[in-house]
């Protein structure tokens, strides 16, 4: 029987080693539950890498064991893999470009090779697993070689690509040195999905001028072939938030928020440490409040959880840093003998304490530079306890599309963040109601499955269409 292989560069498991013993953890990331639906029947697996370097071939072997009871395969990186492939092309030219800051980007040849050469790594692995009639469905920017180096193996395998994070104009993709390389790797699906029509016209349009491929709709031809380009907003798992909120873990975490912030608003922030982020112009929105409105003094809280992410990377450093700075100085100005107005924590939480601390919030600040989806808003909006609370949401994030009940902010205006916080803090009740029930049901309705669904359904549908044609 045919089986599905999804491949992303990180497996949805973390390697844990206790008395040198290795253990899994299970990720509890929105695609790891929304692909749990496929990965874990019957042969379907997942490829990927395990997010440890493991050199010694005995650890190694260790790892695929424990992986295959949970049908995942591993690719092993080495140190300097890591280095160029990861932290180098994948996020030090391909994050900040696709993310419009392109004065990050460090077009540097060493990283394109190694880009190269780890994307025909996986595709080796996927060699040794494919069988005739399987699909791929091969997942985000650190992949954008394979589905192209697939096809050139097995001309008519079924591949699905999906990029979750958002896809530039043709003035900014046109900045990368290996331009074409990239859109021909992306173009080896026959399904190529984003988060937005924005994305999907940007990828077109690139596509169209770089390699003057015909376009009609949102179809292309490219050697005879005929390739599907679409948006299938992602959604998240809104049933677990709904049963999480009820647990255990979460009704005690909550039960302390509600004891440690009585009498105050609690503004929330909860993000990787990113620049693409904006979580330093959020502080300035926050101090600013504090400056003008002392009203608020002891009123508000900014409860700002920044989750480690990519330290090794120069620009990251740098801006954890600037973030550790701005809110101590913040704390240090306004403080009182019994409150700190910003409570940062510098960490991951289990998900039941994440859960508990959205069901708190009263406000929940998502004010990304740019983000290709942003499931931190979802999330909010499922953990509401009662339908209240409101969301301050980025133009700039593919959510903003379809949470328009959100306050919709452009994260570049100061003015407009400051004045959404301050809009937030006085909405009455009933106003935060008739918008949170309307994003509730959004969220409800267009969930991960239902992502899913929709993707392979497509996929089916063009690979047909392909076929009849032919
Ligand atoms: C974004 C990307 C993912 C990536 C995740 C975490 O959401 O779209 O592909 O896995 O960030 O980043 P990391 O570099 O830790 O895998």
């Amino acid at each position: 029987m045919s089986k599905t292989i999804i491949v992303s560069n990180r497996l949805p498991i973390k390697i844990i080693e206790d008395d040198g013993k290795i253990h899994l953890k299970q990720s509890e990331g929105g695609l790891a539950t929304g692909l749990s639906s496929i990965y874990k029947h019957g042969d379907n697996i997942w490829i990927g890498w395990p997010g440890e370097t493991i050199c010694d071939q005995n650890r190694q072997q260790d790892v695929v064991n424990l992986l295959d009871k949970e049908n995942l395969y591993p690719v092993f990186l080495s140190e300097d893999e890591i280095e160029n492939y990861y932290e180098g092309f994948s996020n030090e030219v391909l994050w900040p470009v696709f993310h419009y800051m392109t004065t990050y980007a460090q077009f540097e040849n060493r990283y394109w090779k190694y880009y190269q050469e780890v994307n025909e790594k996986f595709k080796q692995a996927i060699l040794e697993k494919i069988e005739p009639g399987d699909t791929l469905w091969i997942h985000d920017y650190q992949l954008l070689l394979l589905p192209k180096m697939i096809r050139d193996e097995i001309p008519d395998v079924s591949i699905g690509f999906f990029q979750h994070i958002p896809f530039p104009s043709y003035e900014i993709f046109r900045l990368i040195p290996w331009r074409e390389e990239l859109l021909c790797g992306m173009l080896g699906a026959d399904l190529v999905g984003f988060h937005t029509y924005d994305d999907v016209r940007h990828f077109i349009s690139a596509s169209a001028r770089l390699l003057h491929l015909a376009a009609s709709s949102n179809r292309l031809q490219k050697g005879g072939r005929e390739i599907s380009v679409d948006a299938f907003p992602m959604g998240i798992d809104a049933q677990k938030f709904e049963s999480m909120k009820k647990g255990r873990a979460t009704k005690g975490f909550y039960k302390e928020l509600i004891k440690n912030y009585k009498g105050q608003k609690v503004i929330l922030s909860i993000d990787r440490l990113d620049y693409s982020k904006g979580i330093l112009q959020r502080l300035h929105a926050f101090e600013r409040i504090l400056e003008n409105h002392p009203e608020y003094i002891e009123k508000i809280v900014l409860y700002m959880v920044v989750v480690p992410s990519r330290d090794t990377i120069a620009q990251y450093k740098e801006l954890k840093d600037e973030v550790d700075k701005l809110s101590g100085n913040i704390n240090a100005r306004f403080r009182t003998e019994s409150w700190h107005p910003v409570q940062y924590f510098y960490r991951s939480f289990p998900m039941e304490h994440v859960v508990a601390v959205y069901s708190r919030a009263d406000i929940c600040v998502v004010t990304p530079m740019r983000d290709g989806m942003n499931l931190v808003s979802k999330e909010y909006i499922a953990s509401r306890r009662k339908p209240d609370g409101l969301l301050i949401l980025s133009e700039m994030a593919g959510a903003s599309k379809e949470l328009s009940e959100a306050i919709i902010v452009n994260p570049n205006n100061q003015d407009e963040i400051y004045g959404a916080i301050l809009q937030a803090l006085e909405t009455s009740l009933s106003e935060q109601r008739e918008r949170m029930n309307a994003l509730i049901k959004t969220v409800e309705k267009f969930d991960v499955y239902h992502w899913v669904k929709i993707f392979m359904t497509q996929l089916k549908q063009i690979k047909q269409a392909q076929k009849e044609n032919e």
